[in-house]
């Protein structure tokens, strides 16, 4: 069965993030330049930390893309860490001759604690400078190849933040969407970004920091993608999946999400219609374009809710795991908001996973395979 899968590698302050792409089909176009798009949009958002400052990620293409087309071969990835020149032999492989002193001290909130317990390292950094949402630069080099895979089946993936810090935005102009980078937290709603921001200013000065809600939007995803027949083959779940798999996500809605449970049937079900140029259609998506775990053709609206970044500059209380003393908790570098960030990462994610029901459910080894069998089944829907 063809899929999408990948997998990354590196730590937050080391050499560079490595990641591998494999499974996708051969002669896709794929530059460093549009990779290096999306790890720029990553970096934006008011509220982010002096590490954004200091890196201007660039992706390495090393393997699996020749004359700039894939091959068919897994696609390695690499993006630098130009902090790292600043960390010294902190990470380093080799034991130097003077080590850094260890972290004994775990941030609440973090990977600290239970990683250390897990993987029995007395030196927390092991376990911080793997868990980091650094990381997640790296996924979103793989997001880029799997955006431009979906690209040729007409598929767009767009994201938006939707509220900071209890802040709500009530004007969400859809198509908007592509444009809404220009505004600093990535919001459609200008008025209710500039309190946002007002938001994130007055927790940083408190000490304190935000999270919120963000929306991913997929249009032109092809209907019948995912399955109802197996729970790990529902679509739904694994777009949940996805999601919950970026640091500090916590919750996800698909379509009218949790306020369906308020609602009647009658306002909550997409009634169904059938036009001989469009086929099978629905006039409202209240179901967020998953019904019975597949995909219907309508847009894909899924949203994530961001727990407040768990770094404090007023800090929490903590035990030195050294001598169990109870201390105040370390501050390490860290933002003060991030879900613009995190939206983008969540394109990332939806975009591999959409990649990878849409390659299971179709084929393909070649891309031209891949758009033939979409078509077809997009043909079919209309005759059936
Ligand atoms: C894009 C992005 C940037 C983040 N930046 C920070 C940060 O600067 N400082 C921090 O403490 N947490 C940051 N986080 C959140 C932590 O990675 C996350 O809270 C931590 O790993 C524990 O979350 P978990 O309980 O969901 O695993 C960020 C998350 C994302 C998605």
């Amino acid at each position: 069965m063809s899929t999408l899968r990948y997998l990354t590698a590196g730590e937050s302050h080391g050499r560079q993030l490595t990641a591998i792409v494999e499974g996708c089909p051969s002669r896709l176009e794929v530059s460093a330049a549009d990779i290096d798009a999306d790890l720029a949009r990553r970096q934006l958002g008011f509220g982010r930390g002096e590490r954004q400052a200091i890196e201007h990620d660039h992706a390495q293409i090393l393997s699996g893309v020749r004359y700039g087309l894939t091959t068919g071969g897994p696609i390695a990835l690499a993006v630098e860490n130009r902090d790292a020149a600043n960390w010294g032999d902190v990470l380093a492989v080799e034991k130097p001759a003077a080590t850094a002193e260890p972290v004994t001290v775990p941030r609440p909130g973090h990977a600290d604690l239970g990683g250390a317990l897990l993987y029995g390292l007395p030196d927390l950094r092991d376990v911080i400078e793997r868990a980091s949402a650094r990381e997640t630069a790296a996924r979103v080099a793989c997001g880029a190849v799997a955006r431009r895979l979906l690209s040729l089946l007409g598929c767009t993936v767009h994201s938006h933040v939707l509220e900071i810090g209890g802040v709500r935005a009530a004007n969400t102009p859809l198509d908007d969407l592509p444009s809404v980078d220009a505004d600093p937290l990535r919001c459609l709603d200008h008025e209710a970004s500039e309190a946002m921001q007002a938001a994130v200013v007055a927790a940083g000065a408190r000490g304190d920091t935000l999270g919120g809600v963000f929306e991913v939007v997929v249009v032109g995803y092809p209907a019948g993608a995912g399955s109802y027949v197996q729970a790990d083959r529902r679509l739904s779940a694994r777009l949940a999946a996805a999601l919950m798999s970026v640091p500090a996500v916590k919750g996800v809605e698909l379509g009218l999400g949790f306020a369906a449970s308020r609602l009647a049937g009658s306002e909550v079900h997409d009634a169904i219609a059938f036009d001989q140029d469009r086929g099978y259609y629905r006039e409202t998506n209240r179901a967020g374009g998953v019904e019975g775990g597949m995909s219907t053709g309508e847009p894909i609206v899924v949203r994530a809710a961001m727990k407040p970044i768990a770094t404090l500059r007023t800090p929490l209380r903590s035990v030195d795991m050294s001598t169990h003393a109870a201390v105040d908790s370390r501050f390490e570098r860290s933002d003060v908001c991030a879900v613009p960030a995190a939206a983008v990462v969540g394109e990332a994610v939806l975009a591999l996973t959409l990649a990878a029901a849409a390659l299971e459910r179709f084929g393909g080894a070649t891309v031209e395979e891949l758009v033939a069998a979409v078509e077809a089944a997009r043909r079919r829907a209309r005759r059936v």
